[in-house]
């Protein structure tokens, strides 16, 4: 009885309840989103995202572990329980919230025009990059890669499966432009010298948690620690320290 009691509670219990009996959170993200989250020479993940995951873990008394897997295949990973949380910038969408819970929103970016000032001597405006002659990069999956098929229909749009590397693009010319989240464009714009942003977002979005689906227990717990980080001052100590100006 005592087995099928403990079974019960491993298959029905909360992702919480599972995690701190693990020990471990597993938390799924791609390859890197500077500030956000990233790995160092060391091989050690780093970023705002990492530390605010790291105070989680803290609280849970838990170890952590990430899991990096492709993001266009990162929901899909999640839901076939690679990872208990997918905590890696990820836009609140409508249509991904079929597929997943996500928690309240804990930051709020846009998509902007990421530029190689080789190219555009002046921020190329909407009508400028909507152009059969313009090369824009774009992340596989991305809401930057919607919001360039709906706004740049007439642009030839290459899709490429890291951020990383479709800035890498732009920095070597090959691509006019990149369409993605303020937060990394701005990031980029300060790294490399030929990399500008425009000064106007194209889209307003929020980023929250994703978790699996019907658990009301843990996306409870995630709540309230989110809106911890921000009544502590948590969330906007990490942002002066890892936001560019
Ligand atoms: N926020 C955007 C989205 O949800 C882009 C994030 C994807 N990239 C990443 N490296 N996390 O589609």
């Amino acid at each position: 009885l005592v087995l099928v009691l403990l079974c019960m509670t491993l298959a029905f219990g909360s992702l919480i309840d599972d995690v701190k009996q693990r020990g471990v959170l597993r938390v799924g993200q791609d390859a890197g989103y500077m500030p956000l989250y990233g790995t160092n020479p060391d091989g050690d993940r780093i970023g705002l995202e990492v530390d605010i995951l790291k105070k989680m873990a803290e609280i849970l008394d838990v170890k952590l572990e990430f899991v990096v897997v492709n993001w266009d295949g990162i929901i899909p990973a999640l839901v076939s329980n690679k990872f208990d949380i997918i905590w890696s910038a990820m836009t609140i969408t409508p249509e991904r919230a079929l597929r997943v819970n996500f928690t309240d929103p804990y930051l709020t970016v846009g998509q902007i025009i990421l530029y190689n000032t080789n190219k555009y001597e002046l921020p190329p405006t909407e009508e400028d990059l909507n152009d059969p002659d313009v090369k824009i990069a774009v992340q596989l999956g991305s809401t930057g890669a919607e919001a360039a098929n709906r706004l740049l229909s007439e642009a030839q749009i290459f899709m490429f499966e890291t951020i990383d590397e479709a800035a890498f693009q732009v920095a070597s010319g090959r691509a006019d432009a990149m369409i993605f989240d303020s937060i990394y464009a701005r990031f980029m714009a300060k790294k490399y010298d030929q990399l500008e942003v425009t000064e106007d977002l194209l889209t307003r979005e929020d980023f929250g948690v994703a978790i699996p689906k019907g658990d009301f227990e843990t996306l409870q717990w995630m709540n309230t620690f989110i809106q911890w980080i921000k009544t502590t001052g948590t969330l906007q100590e990490l942002q002066d320290y890892w936001f560019v100006e």
